[in-house]
């Protein structure tokens, strides 16, 4: 099964209006996620907000399935909160360490590294940052050394960070983790809608996704998943307001939730994930690789143009630079022409920048980041308009 693209442009309003390949910022939803939003929205201003909530309640229930479907979990491992950011922070500080050493991947999110920082900072535990390899993906052979060496606490790594093309080996990682009964907390906000993701293959414990990215949902949106035996471990004691309803007594993820919320923006993250389920996370994985790949090929063969993506397995994200052009310029330069793309600091995470004495020099690239609704002639576009 392929992508159909004509069809999924057709849902798309925005590709009427702009050529977007900031699909790694916030991508265009598809009409049936906003139309999603905006109904339920309606229906507050007719009936009232608890109302509206208590009309949707089954479509509310279903948002947790299509997560656990879309991820291979059950629905009382999954939470649905306002931002990755606040999901990772909110389950890695109640986390049961195995031990004082954190062990974390270079490409780690800059935010996570902060919370990091921080809970080692009170806690007096020890971050180690672990080697690349030659590809700029986590050195397996390092990360098995520092879990041979004993006293780790947890592992964490950014599936795919935010200003690479480079997809970690997570299941390598996630196995490496298990054998070594260590838990494993896989950042996956910028692979989730790109990739297919299975967290009993991952062997993740816990998985963050975001939901205005690659999945195409609102902004707004997030979602975390605890692995059920650590639902029940996490600190301090979760509360009891979403024991499940059958009963047996058992924490759900959902306890790490507030009980206010936008209900409209939940509706939609659950409309963007069945939307992703039906058009089949493998065929789109296939789409954005080859439409990625095509565009750093075009723009390989731009003699002002250096390419900087790294990684043996790539994805969406594609980076680079033009010779006497500021990434900024270069940005500014392609939206006068509604062409949608970002800029991002290379390495990509406050890893290196935080705990290295002499951390290396960032450099500011330009990040253009395509979707399956994307086309080749977007990528031509591009080309065209670069300065
Ligand atoms: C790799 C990665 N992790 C986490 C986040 C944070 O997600 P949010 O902006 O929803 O907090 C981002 C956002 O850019 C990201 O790129």
């Amino acid at each position: 099964m392929s992508i159909d693209v004509k069809a999924a442009r057709e849902d798309t309003r925005g590709t009427g209006h702009v050529t977007h390949l900031n699909n790694a910022g916030s991508s265009l939803a598809p009409h049936p996620v906003m139309d999603t939003v905006v109904g339920h929205l309606r229906r507050e201003e007719e009936i009232g907000g608890y109302e509206a909530a208590a009309e949707a309640e089954e479509r509310i229930a279903s948002v947790y399935s299509s997560l656990a479907r879309l991820i291979g979990a059950t629905p009382g491992e999954v939470a649905v909160l306002e931002s990755g950011s606040t999901a990772w922070a909110a389950v890695v500080s109640r986390l049961p360490l195995t031990g004082r050493r954190i062990l974390l991947g270079r490409t780690e999110y800059w935010h996570n590294v902060l919370v990091l920082r921080q809970l080692a900072r009170r806690d007096g535990l020890e971050l180690v940052v672990l080697d690349d390899d030659a590809h700029g993906q986590v050195d397996v052979k390092h990360l098995q050394c520092e879990l041979d060496r004993g006293g780790a606490g947890m592992v964490a790594l950014t599936h795919v960070p935010m200003g690479g093309a480079q997809v970690q080996p997570a299941a390598e990682v996630g196995r490496a983790c298990r054998a070594a009964g260590v838990p494993f907390v896989l950042d996956a906000c910028q692979s989730v809608g790109q990739l297919p993701l299975d967290v009993e293959t991952l062997g993740c414990d816990v998985l963050v996704g975001t939901g205005r990215k690659f999945l195409r949902g609102p902004r707004g949106t997030a979602f975390v998943h605890v692995r059920r035996e650590l639902l029940d471990r996490l600190e301090p004691a979760l509360h009891d307001r979403h024991r499940s309803a059958g009963g047996t007594d058992k924490i759900e993820a959902r306890a790490l939730e507030s009980w206010e919320t936008n209900v409209a923006g939940r509706l939609g993250l659950g409309r963007a994930v069945d939307y992703a389920l039906t058009l089949g996370l493998e065929p789109i994985r296939g789409r954005v690789t080859t439409l990625a790949e095509a565009l750093r090929a075009r723009l390989a063969a731009v003699p002002a143009v250096r390419v900087h993506d790294r990684g043996l397995r790539r994805g969406g994200i594609v980076t680079f630079s033009v010779d006497g052009r500021t990434a900024e310029q270069v940005k500014n330069q392609l939206s006068r022409q509604t062409i949608n793309v970002s800029t991002v600091a290379l390495p990509p995470s406050a890893a290196p920048l935080v705990l290295d004495p002499a951390p290396e020099q960032q450099t500011v690239a330009v990040r253009a980041s395509v979707h399956y609704y994307n086309t080749e002639d977007d990528l031509d576009r591009l080309i065209t308009a670069l300065p």
